[in-house]
């Protein structure tokens, strides 16, 4: 496939404007390209970034043809984009990362089938459609196990963990709803593997992410990951076939768990992740750049990282204790989303901390108080 170039002066439009798409319009704009987005709220963090922001819902088709319009080339920060846009954006030529990877990560099912067509471990998984179907489910799977809709879930949310009945599920069901059951794995740790392929199919890899979540938030991703060499080769592995036979364009992000040796894929993400802005600091190109290069029809550059690495997340909790003692924070960096209205968990920046090693990382970590976070 020759793959039509994009050059600076030309415009990327990107779909929803929080974080991911601020991160990535960041990029772009150093390159010299200029930025579209399309995003309802006025003041999404990307808004002040873009040269244009088509002010609408993700679902108004009308919109959608307005930024292809005035778009060069089209990406997403987000997978639940309506696949009937995503499928005109490509028939127009304009959605290099195509539809298919969209309609593949928007849902559970198609995301386990594909794995397992790819000839990699999943956990035990059933698709159930009504609550009669639950006992036959948890047969399969065994307790504990986690009931999640099939697709719209993030940080958490849409899931349930059942501990030892079926009971525990019966009002999470939904009349009329698709959901995976799934036996729930008690793993040594969670990983995720950032990586972007080209339009020609060349792959560059981040380093491999450890993630630790909390209150299924992801609090914190550690590099290097604590895995041996052969479970980076089996994470890495896993993705190239994925990626390879999903014909992926741009960033993606696949989340994995690691139980002794083995590797099991949990979830993709089609797009930057939370796990790998780490690479804006410690590595020679970000997830962002290299998303941009790859989408724009650009050779991937090698990617080159410093020794240790560790993201913390700001959740609304924590950005007021953040903000106002600033001038008392040192060695870390500061991403701060712009975003006004400071809920709880929602996610208002991140910090990094690069270094030599994870303990002299941890102990920047600990002489800030963020360990406390
Ligand atoms: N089958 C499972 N076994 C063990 N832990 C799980 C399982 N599924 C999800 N989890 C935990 O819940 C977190 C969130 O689940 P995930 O499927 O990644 O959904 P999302 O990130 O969209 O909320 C995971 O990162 C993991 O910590
Ligand atoms: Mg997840």
């Amino acid at each position: 496939m020759t793959s039509k170039v994009i050059r600076p002066g030309q415009t990327i439009g990107i779909l929803g404007g929080g974080q991911l798409g601020q991160m990535m319009a960041v990029e772009a704009r150093h390159m010299g390209y200029r930025v579209a987005v399309l995003d309802p709220a006025e003041d999404c963090p990307c808004a002040s970034l873009a040269d244009i922001h088509i002010q609408a819902a993700f679902d108004d088709q009308e919109a959608a043809k307005q930024l292809s319009k005035v778009s060069d080339v089209i990406t997403y920060e987000f997978e639940n984009v309506d696949l009937e846009v995503a499928r005109i954006f490509e028939a127009e030529g304009k959605l290099p990362q195509g539809a298919y990877s969209l309609e593949v990560t928007q849902n559970r099912e198609k995301e386990k089938q594909v794995a397992v067509e790819a000839d990699l471990p999943v956990p035990t998984y059933r698709i159930i459609h009504s609550v009669d179907e639950l006992e036959a489910a948890f047969e399969a799977t065994g307790f504990p196990a986690v009931v999640k809709t099939i697709s719209g879930g993030y940080d958490g949310k849409g899931q349930l963990k059942v501990e030892e009945s079926a009971d525990e599920a019966r009002s999470f069901i939904k009349e009329g709803g698709t959901y995976i059951v799934e036996a729930w794995l008690s793993f040594d740790l969670e990983i995720s593997q950032v990586f972007t392929r080209s339009q020609s199919g060349e792959i560059t890899y981040f380093p491999i992410a450890e993630n630790i979540h909390k209150n299924h938030i992801l609090h914190e991703s550690r590099v290097p990951a604590m895995i041996s060499e052969s479970v980076a080769d089996k994470a890495r592995d896993a993705v190239k076939r994925m990626s390879d036979h999903m014909n992926i364009v741009g960033t993606f992000a696949v989340e994995m768990f690691v139980i002794g040796d083995d590797v099991y894929i949990n979830e993709m993400a089609p797009r930057p992740h939370n796990s790998g802005h780490y690479t804006i600091e410690a590595c020679s190109i970000s997830q962002f750049g290299q998303h941009v290069r790859a989408i724009c029809g650009l050779s991937l550059l090698p990617v080159h990282t410093f020794p240790a690495a560790v993201m913390v997340n700001v959740l609304g909790k924590h950005r007021n204790l953040l903000l106002d003692n600033l001038e008392k924070y040192q060695g870390i960096y500061l991403h701060d989303y712009g975003k006004k209205e400071a809920r709880n968990h929602r996610k208002m920046g991140h910090l990094t901390i690069i270094g030599e090693s994870l303990e002299e990382i941890d102990e920047i970590i600990e002489n800030n108080n963020v360990h406390l976070w």
